[in-house]
């Protein structure tokens, strides 16, 4: 069984997706640990009610964002975690904590990267005028947002939508695409590393679609 360590700051909805496949038998993992540098995160929380092990490692009580990563990932590390997925988790991490674990950390973001790193994806895809958004899985690398993609799904821009309301479009497909990725790395048809992805045992030249 896989176990999985869960980084998010905020919400949390990711993480409850990931709980509730467990706990339908749809995922064979285990969640080993979350960890938020929000105390007042509603991941926190959702773990706490579902009897998981949660973490609040406060920023402020760190001298420096590296002496932070260090002790963040000491902790993730005594879980046992195999797979760390940040999921909303809103630091960017230093490159020390990132390059050893480039194999086995992915990122869950709200566009389809290449397109729109970083923040207020919703409103920029709009803003372009783009008839297709959606969200991205993919491998952590130290660069924001940039590593090998894993898998997409996609969504219509509609006439009339707003930042929201695409984001509550989108959501429950995130949840889909992060569920899916992470089935597919416990089975182990899925692995990847700072360069690459391989999908049963292919190199992939684009990201995978999950519907
Ligand atoms: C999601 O939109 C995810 O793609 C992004 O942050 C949001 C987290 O949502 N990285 P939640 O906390 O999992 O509900």
């Amino acid at each position: 069984m896989l176990k999985l360590a869960v980084l998010a700051s905020g919400r949390g909805s990711n993480l409850q997706a990931l709980i509730d496949a467990i706990r339908m038998g749809e995922l064979d993992a285990g969640i080993a640990g979350v960890f938020s540098d929000k105390a007042a995160s509603g991941a926190l929380a959702i773990a706490r009610g579902a009897g998981v092990a949660a973490m609040h490692i406060d920023p402020k009580a760190y001298a420096s964002r590296a002496a932070f990563d260090a002790a963040l990932f000491a902790a993730v590390d005594a879980s046992g975690a195999e797979l760390i997925v940040c999921a909303g988790f809103m630091r960017i991490l230093s490159p020390e904590v990132v390059a050893p674990r480039t194999s086995r950390m992915i990122n869950i973001h709200p566009s389809l990267l290449p397109k729109y790193p970083g923040l207020h994806t919703h409103q920029r895809a709009l803003d372009a005028g783009d008839r297709e958004h959606g969200a991205s899985v993919h491998a952590v690398i130290p660069a924001l947002d940039a590593g090998p993609l894993i898998a997409q799904t996609r969504i219509a821009i509609e006439p009339g939508d707003s930042p929201e309301r695409l984001a509550a479009r989108l959501l429950p497909r995130e949840h889909r695409l992060l569920v899916q990725v992470v089935r597919w790395i416990a089975e182990g048809r899925l692995r990847f590393d700072a360069q690459a992805v391989h999908f049963d045992e292919r190199r992939l030249s684009e990201p995978l679609r999950v519907g």
